[in-house]
């Protein structure tokens, strides 16, 4: 909601009363976008602000930062870099940055932070709960966020919607919002139809929304790609650390392709680099987004299987799914799912949700497959689930209710680092993503709607670099990698690719159980290793596994007594990161 009435509270003052009673409307209703694009009379128009950016190349403007909240001793400000490392005519961008000190008297320099996305601002959360990144990358660098090209307070800002409406507005209720609608009993024939038609209409809403960026923003969504963001690094922390200091690093999910980028493009800088939540940089730098889903999503079932188990053992006090403790995860599963089957033919008015709507079985699966994400809020989504179940979708959809990005700042880093590619037919893509939802994962229609990648074949710029690899370098340094067993979204299998191209250069720390990073399910084992890592480059042993501290359920058997309190503040701490690492994309849910 506050999105909602942030995005109320931008219109600019220009705007009509005629515009600002549209906007209420769209926010009410918006079942008809055509129409009230018409009836507003606003169009996208060229006049994109250009960002008065008169300070030279270099300058670095830091200071303590403003707010009340923001961390004693944080900092914050920006650094002026070419916005074209190819074309100095292009002018300036001012990347934002936070950074907390060191908490030892000498610094070993930066780390430098992404939370993922791509599109999730990063400086704001480290100075306001950054030094929770300390569970990790322990005490002795400062730790530098900042906001990537596009996002966040870095300017030039991705704004294709910055003068009508926003990006949440076009997109409500339409299978943009909603997810694919259908049910599992359906023959394949009538399946396929009924994702073919809302494939049809997602291309049609995709292509509208990229020739509105065209228009609005034109050439200036070319300097946004992962390849530009890594000269970024290196010309920070050149700017930073001084002129020979390495590159260190520390990013989860979109922050491991960054990671790799770094890693490969700039393999004699590298001095302490970690990725977690591992997506194959090279398989994004290779293929259109559609054909990433199959490589995605193989433990997806696997952790929602998990789900169920821990439910059973938990049993109804803090599963109120089960009916007993130890039911069998299959019947709890098989309630479950025909609920959500009624949902396709019977949505559920939701008038006292945060924003009035109504629970669609599109929508409902895709609150379940972004709850399996962090296995902590998996009690809290049975008990929204069991609402639902019992008439009242609120608390589900309140939960869920995540508007991940404000504007295009996910695709227009995805879509600049995508290899060009020929308009697929809605008829491939459809085919596509039933093979992998046959073959690999069912709840691929949710993904296409919670990971908002799609639509690149309709990019209407070129970027001035794309890195396409070598993937497998040698690198001055080696690279700590780490994984969950069962994430839903990046799967162990991606981590195991990028520690087999990069060998001896990198070394893989797995984590056994879901979530997405490990910072999920948090363990003092994985932050050990980390730390020991950051602090004296000690790498894991070879096949090192660490086991959480946690289950996803609360277990009579854990009890937080047993922790000291100093582990107790790493735990708790590592909660900390990966609130960081999910919400950094501006999710609002559970
Ligand atoms: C959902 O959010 C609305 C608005 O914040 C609130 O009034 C309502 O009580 C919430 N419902 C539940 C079940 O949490
Ligand atoms: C699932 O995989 C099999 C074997 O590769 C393939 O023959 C089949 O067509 C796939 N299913 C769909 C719906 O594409
Ligand atoms: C890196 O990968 C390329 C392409 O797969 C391969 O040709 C090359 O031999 C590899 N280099 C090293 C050092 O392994
Ligand atoms: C780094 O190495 C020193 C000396 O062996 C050790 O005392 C310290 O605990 C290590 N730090 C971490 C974070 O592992």
């Amino acid at each position: 909601m506050d999105e909602e009435k942030a995005a109320l509270a931008e219109i600019p003052l220009k705007s009509s009363p005629r515009h600002l009673t549209s906007k209420l409307f769209a926010s009410l209703a918006a079942f008809c976008l055509a129409g009230l694009i018409l009836a507003s009379d606003r169009r996208p128009s060229n006049d994109y602000p250009q960002v008065p950016l008169q300070e030279p190349v270099g300058t670095v403007n830091i200071s303590p930062c403003p707010d009340q909240d923001d961390l004693p001793g944080s900092k914050c400000g920006y650094i002026v870099v070419p916005k074209d490392y190819n074309d100095p005519s292009a002018g300036v961008a001012k990347i934002a940055v936070g950074i907390l000190p060191a908490l030892t008297s000498t610094s070993k320099g930066s780390v430098f932070f992404n939370p993922g996305g791509p599109g999730g601002a990063a400086k704001q959360r480290i100075t306001k709960r950054g030094d929770s990144l300390r569970a990790y990358v322990g005490d002795d660098y400062d730790i530098v966020a900042f906001d990537p090209r596009g996002i966040g307070e870095t300017l030039p800002a991705t704004k294709c919607f910055f003068d009508f409406f926003s990006y949440g507005d076009f997109k409500r209720n339409t299978v943009l919002e909603r997810s694919y609608e259908f049910a599992s009993n359906f023959t394949p024939e009538e399946l396929r139809s009924t994702i073919l038609l809302q494939q049809r209409e997602t291309h049609a809403l995709l292509e509208t929304v990229f020739e509105t960026c065209r228009v609005t923003m034109g050439e200036e969504l070319k300097y946004m790609g992962t390849t530009t963001v890594v000269r970024d690094i290196d010309f920070m922390t050149k700017a930073l650390d001084g002129p020979d200091a390495l590159i260190n690093y520390y990013g989860g999910s979109y922050g491991s392709v960054l990671g790799q980028y770094l890693v490969n493009m700039l393999p004699d800088r590298v001095g302490r680099v970690a990725i977690d939540g591992i997506v194959d940089a090279k398989l994004w730098a290779d293929k259109p987004p559609y054909q990433w889903y199959s490589q995605w999503l193989v433990e997806t079932d696997n952790a929602y299987g998990q789900f169920y188990t821990g439910c059973s053992e938990s049993g109804p006090i803090h599963c109120p799914l089960a009916e007993y403790q130890g039911e069998d995860p299959a019947k709890i599963r098989t309630r479950v799912e025909s609920f959500i089957d009624s949902l396709y033919y019977q949505p559920i008015p939701a008038p006292f949700a945060k924003i009035p709507r109504i629970l669609t079985s599109g929508r409902a699966k895709w609150a379940i497959q972004f709850a399996l994400l962090v296995p902590s809020w998996w009690p809290k989504l049975s008990v929204s689930l069991t609402s639902a179940m019992n008439g009242d979708p609120a608390d589900l959809l309140n939960n869920s209710d995540f508007y991940l990005y404000r504007d295009l700042e996910r695709n227009s880093v995805t879509c600049n680092d995508v290899p060009k590619f020929a308009p697929p037919s809605a008829e491939e893509v459809t085919d596509e993503l039933l093979n992998v939802y046959q073959n690999v994962s069912r709840f691929v229609f949710s993904v296409v709607t919670s990971e908002p990648d799609s639509g690149c074949q309709y990019w209407p710029v070129t970027p001035p670099e794309r890195f396409t690899g070598p993937w497998n370098n040698t690198l001055r340094n080696p690279m700590l990698i780490l994984s969950s067993t069962a994430d839903p979204v990046t799967p162990m299998a991606s981590a195991l690719k990028v520690q087999a191209r990069l060998g001896d250069s990198a070394r893989l720390l797995l984590q056994d159980g879901p979530g997405h990073a490990t910072s999920s399910l948090p363990s003092l084992c994985t932050s050990r290793y980390a730390r020991a890592y950051f602090t004296n480059g000690t790498l894991p042993p070879k096949d090192a596994r660490c086991k959480p501290d946690f289950t996803p359920f609360p277990s009579s058997e854990v009890s937080i007594s047993r922790f000291s309190r100093e582990e107790y503040e790493i735990l708790d701490r590592i909660s900390g990161l990966n609130e960081i690492l999910l919400h950094a994309r501006g999710n609002s849910g559970w």
